[in-house]
């Protein structure tokens, strides 16, 4: 049964005795138990001989009853994400960060939603992600607004502000405190088609292909540095649905990947 069953064991590895103890604990790292249940000898009979294996297989597996906390091996940055509306992006990036546990850089920290109907604060629930609604009363001016923002986000010490589809202007003042650390995703080629409706103006203009870009904020609007660009071909039958749903999913793709770059300092704003 020893030389036809795996036993219960997944894998196994044989390696150098000098790197033995190298290798568990990089196995750790990344979240997988290993134990030492043998070693290569020179044979010196036909059959194989398994020693110790009772006693062996006993010891593993009450250890493997204990859980033991993987570590991450990739430094992470707290992210918050602003939103107003489906919030697709929102969920684009909280699957990213699901599907890539152990070797993503985002942490995702906080979701906030300027109004309380906008329906992605769902996703952010459902993930376990803290979320904050802050509307902005009447008697409040924009800079006001903004600092209630600010505030929230260092209460919970983010380090990187992720703008989906938030549809408030913010301040000057808000953005050069951030300035280097907020990302926006911008429905086209940017600098083409800046501001509102950016699937509709390339329809308009006739243009053959457009696309999405994630851009670090500066106060001038659509207009900061560029992280990412990913192109979409228009189609002559294309109407705005079909355009947005299309581009869309392109965003989804580009988001997560432009917002790895950012929170692993591969890449950073130029000042
Ligand atoms: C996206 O098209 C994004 O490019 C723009 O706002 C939209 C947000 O969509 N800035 P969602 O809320 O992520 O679905």
């Amino acid at each position: 049964m020893l030389k036809t069953y795996n036993c219960g064991i997944g894998m196994i590895l044989v390696v150098n005795k000098s790197e033995q103890k190298k290798c568990i604990e990089l196995l750790r790292i990344g979240g997988e138990q290993s134990y030492v249940i043998g070693q290569v000898t020179k044979r010196n009979s036909q059959a194989v001989i398994v020693r110790n294996f009772d006693k062996a297989a006993n010891k593993n597996v009450l250890a493997i009853h204990q859980p033991v906390k993987p570590i991450a091996i990739q430094a992470k940055k707290k992210v918050a994400v602003l939103i107003s509306g489906s919030g697709t992006n929102l969920k684009a990036i909280i699957d990213h960060v699901n599907n890539n546990k152990f070797n993503t850089a985002i942490e995702l920290s906080l979701v906030i939603a300027d109004k309380s109907t906008a329906k992605g604060i769902q996703f952010a629930q459902d993930a376990g992600i803290p979320t904050r609604i802050i509307t902005k009363s009447k008697t409040q001016s924009r800079k006001e607004y903004d600092m209630s923002l600010h505030e929230e986000l260092l209460k919970h010490k983010i380090e990187v502000v992720c703008l989906a589809g938030f549809m408030k202007i913010l301040s000057e003042q808000f953005v050069n405190l951030w300035l280097g650390r907020i990302v926006n995703i911008h429905p086209s080629l940017l600098p083409s088609f800046k501001g509102m409706d950016a699937y509709g103006q390339a329809l308009k203009a006739g243009v053959k292909v457009t696309g999405c870009t994630v851009h670090f904020v500066i106060p001038e609007m659509d207009a900061g540095q560029i992280i990412l660009q990913e192109p979409i071909r228009i189609n002559a039958d294309d109407t705005h649905d079909s355009l947005a749903q299309r581009g869309k999913a392109v965003e989804h793709t580009v988001y997560p990947q432009a917002l790895e770059l950012v929170c692993s300092s591969r890449v950073s704003m130029k000042f």
